[in-house]
């Protein structure tokens, strides 16, 4: 009998690493990708495994339940991983309920229907919830996240994928259900869509843009090499323990101003321009409501139970980071014209 797993999400950023993962690394399990192709949902990123015979593309949204439902008595998954979600705090800002009905909702509708069809014969199955360290708010200059913290979200999207974790727990505690969370830092990496803020500077610099930093840049992010992110989730997939919770981050702290200094100064080299030039395109604008001041992850478990730590520095996955954008320069046109270019239209105009 062949191990099913459904992926939801796989046409987005991260989803992509971990479809192409799973269906490469693993010939032997059936890989169902199921994405509504929103703005960020992108097919084009999975053509080199669209034809693989282990290799399955579902269009549904999870805000449709019985369409999800049906799917699950169909299928009849062994695992689900679970990471498609609406993911940008600034659109979270602007529509709140966008993100409640994918996030939330989306997220009881799968495990809903899991339950459905699994009744309570939990033997060899798994749901894994991918999630995101900002459910545990923001931190001040010192300290780390650990499974232990509190969850305090602070934005609305963080809210959403804060009230998802509980109820992925709740069918745990409540139902038996067999269940793992992970908290990650920021990824980043190829095919990261161009309005988070690593791809947005880069495309910026490309056209000679001005370069947005909002407040004074001194907000901290964890940055972590969207493929050591993959490579956790492998892991917790497979030898996770049920029921627990794994926070993941990148030993990569870095305020944003300079982030996007090194960025400005790795791009002049690899463009070959004068020195500085980057720098000058940027500007600091209006903060973001709410701006969450800094992450940053406490790793130790992991670690120690399931062996993984980062292995991408930031210097190296940044530069490969700019590599794939400039050798993918069609791509990233392509993704910015259209709906995108609307967004960024309203949302910078008065900054
Ligand atoms: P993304 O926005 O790039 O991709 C999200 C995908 O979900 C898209 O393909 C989109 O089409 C799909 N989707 C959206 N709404 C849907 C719906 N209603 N039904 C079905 N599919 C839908 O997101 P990402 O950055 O790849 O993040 C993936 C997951 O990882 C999210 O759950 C996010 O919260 C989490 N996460 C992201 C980061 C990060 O830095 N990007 C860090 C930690 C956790
Ligand atoms: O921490 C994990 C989270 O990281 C994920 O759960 C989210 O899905 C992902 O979007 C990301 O959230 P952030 O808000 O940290 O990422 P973003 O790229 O939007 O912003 C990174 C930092 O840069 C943040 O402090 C805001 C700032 N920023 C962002 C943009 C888009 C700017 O200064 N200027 C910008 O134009």
């Amino acid at each position: 009998m062949s191990h099913k797993i459904l992926i939801t999400g796989g046409a987005g950023f991260i989803g992509n690493h971990v479809v192409r993962h799973f269906v490469r690394r693993y010939p032997q399990y059936e890989i169902y990708n199921l994405d509504a192709l929103t703005y960020a949902g992108n097919l084009e990123n999975l053509a080199d495994v669209e034809n693989a015979p282990n290799y399955h593309f579902i269009h549904m949204d999870l805000r449709d339940m019985a369409r999800v439902v049906e799917l699950f008595e169909t299928h009849r998954f062994d695992g689900v991983i679970h990471l498609a979600a609406e993911s940008h705090v600034d659109r979270s800002i602007e529509d709140p309920l966008a993100f409640v009905h994918t996030n939330v909702l989306g997220t009881v509708h799968l495990l809903y229907a899991a339950r459905k069809v699994w009744g309570d014969d939990y033997e060899g199955k798994r749901f894994y919830q991918v999630s995101t360290d900002e459910v545990y708010g923001s931190l001040g200059e010192t300290g780390y996240f650990t499974e232990e913290t509190p969850y305090a979200p602070r934005s609305p999207y963080s809210a959403s994928k804060a009230s998802a974790d509980h109820f992925v727990r709740a069918y745990h505690h409540t139902y038996g259900m067999p269940v793992i969370i992970s908290n990650c830092s920021n990824n980043y990496g190829p095919y990261q869509f161009p309005e988070k803020l690593i791809p947005l500077v880069i495309n910026n610099i490309l056209h000679r843009r001005e370069i947005p930093v909002y407040g004074d840049g001194s907000n901290v992010r964890d940055w972590l090499w969207v493929l050591d992110h993959v490579d956790a989730i492998d892991r917790i997939y497979h030898h996770g323990v049920l029921g627990e919770t794994y926070n993941i981050g990148g030993n990569a702290e870095m305020k944003n101003v300079e982030l996007v200094q090194l960025l400005c100064d790795l791009m002049d080299q690899r463009l070959g321009r004068p020195a500085g030039e980057s720098r000058s395109l940027i500007r600091f604008v209006k903060d973001r409501p709410g701006h969450d001041k800094r992450y940053a992850i406490d790793i130790s478990k992991i670690k120690r139970e399931l062996g993984w730590q980062p292995r991408t520095p930031i210097d190296e996955g940044l530069r490969r980071t700019i590599d794939w954008y400039l050798d993918n320069a069609e791509w990233l046109q392509r993704v910015t014209s259209g709906e995108y270019r609307e967004y960024y239209e309203r949302h910078y105009a008065h900054r």
